[in-house]
């Protein structure tokens, strides 16, 4: 697992120190303050590349630039080998060279490393298949450094210049789905089973056809069956579904191609996998939203073997999100992260772990930090009324009045049956007298 984290004159802030669990982690804050550069980071701490420079059709993961450059910028890190030793690396900022420095080699994940940007493209890291074998003098045929894949290659495949010439990698969702269903096989059913509990109906998905889209196009493309129809082509689903698809195929392909890698170079298969995941709830209706973080966990320990750790370091916008994690969030093992300006500059928070009990509950606590889960216009005009209950005087940018003015403003953006009215009623029948 990656344990810690520590940036210094990198990033939107001086210093950041990420001192991770060994479960879940997750990491909240406003737009901008650096989550998806923190996953950025943890992605080159574990395997040693950015990810657009392995694809440059990526628009995000870019390699990380210092903030100063006059002065020294470092990242450093600590990593839990298989052995379950702990082991630290520091890297420094050459700006002669424009790139990071550290020992040159193997990269350090004992594990696969599975990034899912938040656009829908992915980088997977695999220790069987992935690592530079340079061994003293002897010239070892260098492999691939890791798969970057752009939202378009996780369905259509990737190609990765290979001694000059274009070559497949990976064949990609479209096309490996397809011979899956029609083998009828384990990876069909693996699949289906991952899929199925990724998404809320929490059941092995019902695959339809396989279906052309034209006459003029030979692209074999998987169905899904829903309640309305028999046979929905993936790429006509939702972008729920089909994020939902992308990620199973992603986790399917990356630990099947691990474990029949491992097989073939006679290795043990990874003790632990890592994932990171960038707003995790992206396109996600509500009701996918609360079953995705338990679901992901659950399907990585149906995937990988009983004692393989699999650590989620997961960025979210969402509350519900965390009201979903409430019944599985254990302190030794889980922590939540919350980035926010203080006095100008970007502080990177461990959360001490409260439940907030719902949605409402953490919209309104510190990691949202909102005052109301309202309008703005709701939260105005409360505040006026509740600046008028105490007699005080309030500038409010209505520029509202008097309880007459308040009243009416509250009609206007309150439905009837808000908590704020029974208090304010009985404090104006009390308050009888105009102000
Ligand atoms: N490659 C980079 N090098 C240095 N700083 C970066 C890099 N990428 C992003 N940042 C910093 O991170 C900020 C954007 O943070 P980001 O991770 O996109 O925010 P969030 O995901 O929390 O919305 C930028 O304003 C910049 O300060
Ligand atoms: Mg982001």
């Amino acid at each position: 697992m990656l344990e810690r984290l520590v940036l210094k004159n990198v990033g939107p802030a001086p210093k950041m120190d990420l001192d991770l669990q060994r479960r879940m982690n997750l990491i909240t804050g406003d737009n901008g303050l650096g989550k998806s550069f923190l996953l950025d980071v943890a992605w080159w701490a574990l395997t040693r590349k950015w990810p657009r420079d392995l694809n440059p059709r990526l628009t995000s993961g870019y390699p990380a630039r210092p903030t100063d450059r006059t002065s020294p910028a470092r990242l450093r890190f600590a990593l839990t080998t298989d052995a379950g030793n702990s082991q630290t690396f520091e890297s420094s900022y050459s700006v002669r060279d424009e790139s990071w420095t550290g020992r040159p080699g193997r990269p350090h994940s004992p594990g696969p490393v599975i990034y899912a940007h938040a656009d829908g493209g992915f980088s997977v890291w695999d220790p069987a298949r992935n690592y530079w074998k340079k061994r003293g003098n002897v010239d070892v045929q260098d492999r691939l450094p890791g798969y970057v894949f752009s939202p378009q290659d996780v369905w259509k495949g990737l190609d990765v210049p290979i001694d000059g010439r274009s070559t497949k990698v990976c064949k990609g969702l479209l096309d490996d789905w397809s011979s899956w269903i029609r083998e009828n096989g384990e990876s069909a059913r693996r699949m289906s089973e991952v899929v199925g509990a990724l998404s809320v109906r929490s059941e092995p998905w019902d695959v339809g056809p396989i279906l052309r889209l034209s006459v003029d196009d030979a692209q074999d493309v998987p169905s899904i069956r829903t309640e309305y129809s028999d046979a929905v082509p993936i790429v006509h689903a939702s972008s729920a579904i089909r994020r939902i698809t992308g990620l199973a195929y992603m986790l399917v392909w990356s630990w099947s191609e691990h474990v029949r890698a491992a097989e073939q170079l006679n290795l043990r298969t990874a003790g632990q996998v890592i994932l990171l995941f960038d707003e995790i709830e992206a396109h996600l209706h509500p009701r996918w939203q609360r079953t995705i973080v338990p679901a992901i966990l659950k399907v990585m320990d149906r995937l990988t073997n009983a004692d393989t750790g699999v650590q989620l370091i997961a960025a979210t916008h969402s509350p519900l999100v965390l009201a979903s994690v409430e019944p599985h969030f254990d302190d030794e093992r889980d922590r939540l992260f919350h980035l926010e300006i203080r006095d100008g500059e970007v502080h990177l928070d461990i959360v001490p772990w409260a439940a907030q009990g719902d949605v409402l509950g953490w919209l309104v606590s510190n990691v949202f930090g909102l005052r109301q889960a309202r309008s703005i216009e709701a939260e105005r005009a409360i505040d006026a009324a509740q600046a008028c209950m105490l007699g005080k005087r309030l500038e409010n940018p209505e520029g509202l009045r008097g309880r007459d003015q308040i009243h009416e403003a509250l009609r206007r953006v309150l439905p009837g049956n808000d908590p704020f009215w029974p208090g304010w009623i009985v404090w104006s029948e009390r308050n009888g007298s105009r102000q």
